[in-house]
């Protein structure tokens, strides 16, 4: 079959493992006849250098018209003095928002070779653990109202978190879908005992539920839930929550997989189209050393193929891979300890390849 997949390869580290994920799913290409076209965009830091905006009209364009969207990572210190609508960050908020894309999935898997990766006693993952968080993505206070005012203290800055009941719905539903296929059981992390806008959230995840009482519910304030997911990871499946309060958890879900560098994410929307890429940042203090660790986004292909695509085995395959290269010992600095071998981002790359 033939797939045209628009890549962004962004800023920093996001070229670098990028390139590596185009390799693999070349490699899949090949080995199960599909062909997969990609066009590169542009987006970031790097758009605004060459065309003085971080999002240009033509990457929305050509992303809306392909069937799925690779992303490697955004921003990096060269543009943080630019102001809010220029950086490079907006570019990213605003494509996740023009391609409708308001669920992000990132899944929070041990890998059984990188359990002395994690910072938890061997006793509390014992068996390992598979958290599925599904973040709202286009809602709250990463888009709400903000500003800046004189105020009788001086200069004050305000970010509004706001959410609409259909946005909590469709976010809430998805959660549910995503719990029925795997182990029935949702965990909803919200702060409602302080925020309003967490009180009409909790309100309609109680409605929603009333169309899935097959699938098992409860409810965590935000500190709450921080302070689980260290204690018993294992107690949770599938997580539920707004935007800031998924970006915060899921990067505190990541180190109990061994690494930042670990987690691929999907974004979706309604319909197969999805953007997917790493849940870390440009890591800027590591670019163009090939020391990055292309996992995440590798693994964020095969979530590309499983969702966009309906390739179950190809995905697999990839999954696979990745476990096989672990397991053999290969590690990047992130994930290394004493006893396993070291390797760079190319090599990484070249590995997960021939074990595909
Ligand atoms: P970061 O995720 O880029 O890096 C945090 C730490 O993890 C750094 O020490 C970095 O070296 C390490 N790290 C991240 N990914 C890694 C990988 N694949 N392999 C090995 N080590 C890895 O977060 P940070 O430093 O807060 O942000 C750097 C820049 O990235 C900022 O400009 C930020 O706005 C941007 N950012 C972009 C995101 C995106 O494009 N989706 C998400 C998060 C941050
Ligand atoms: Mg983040």
């Amino acid at each position: 079959m033939n797939f045209n997949v628009a890549v962004i390869p962004g800023d920093g580290i996001g070229p670098e493992v990028t390139e590596q994920a185009v390799l693999v799913l070349e490699k899949i290409g090949e080995l199960y006849n599909h062909s997969f076209n990609f066009t590169e965009v542009l987006a970031g830091g790097s758009a605004y250098d060459l065309k003085g905006t971080p999002l240009p009209q033509e990457t929305i364009d050509i992303c809306k018209n392909s069937d799925a969207v690779l992303l490697g990572a955004v921003g990096g210190p060269k543009w943080d003095n630019l102001p809010g609508n220029l950086r490079p960050e907006k570019g990213l908020l605003q494509i996740r928002k023009e391609l409708g894309l308001y669920a992000n999935i990132r899944p929070a898997v041990l890998f059984d070779p990188l359990k002395e990766a994690c910072p938890l006693k061997p006793e509390l993952i014992e068996g390992g653990f598979d958290i599925c968080v599904v973040r709202e993505l286009t809602g709250g206070m990463y888009f709400g109202e903000k500003g800046r005012k004189e105020t009788d203290m001086g200069m004050a800055a305000y970010d509004t978190e706001l959410y609409s009941e259909p946005e909590v719905d469709r976010i809430v539903r998805k959660a549910f879908e995503i719990a029925r296929k795997r182990n029935n059981k949702v965990t909803n992390i919200d702060k409602m005992n302080v925020l309003e806008s967490s009180r009409l959230w909790r309100e309609v995840v109680n409605k929603t539920y009333e169309e899935y009482s097959d699938v098992t519910l409860n409810h965590l304030l935000v500190d709450n839930a921080a302070m689980q997911l260290i204690r018993d990871p294992k107690q949770f499946d599938v997580i539920v929550t707004t935007n800031m309060f998924g970006d915060i958890l899921s990067d505190e879900a990541s180190m109990l997989t061994g690494s930042i560098g670990m987690l691929p994410s999907a974004s979706l929307g309604e319909g197969k189209f999805g953007l997917y890429e790493p849940i870390h940042g440009s890591a800027p203090d590591i670019a163009g050393q090939d020391k990055a660790n292309p996992l995440a986004t590798i693994l964020s292909t095969a979530m590309m193929l499983r969702f966009s695509f309906d390739l179950e085995k190809e995905a697999k395959a990839i999954e696979d891979a990745v476990l096989k290269v672990l397991s053999e010992g290969y590690r990047t600095k992130d994930i290394y300890s004493k006893g396993t071998n070291l390797v760079g981002l190319k090599e990484m790359g070249r590995l997960v390849v021939s074990f595909c």
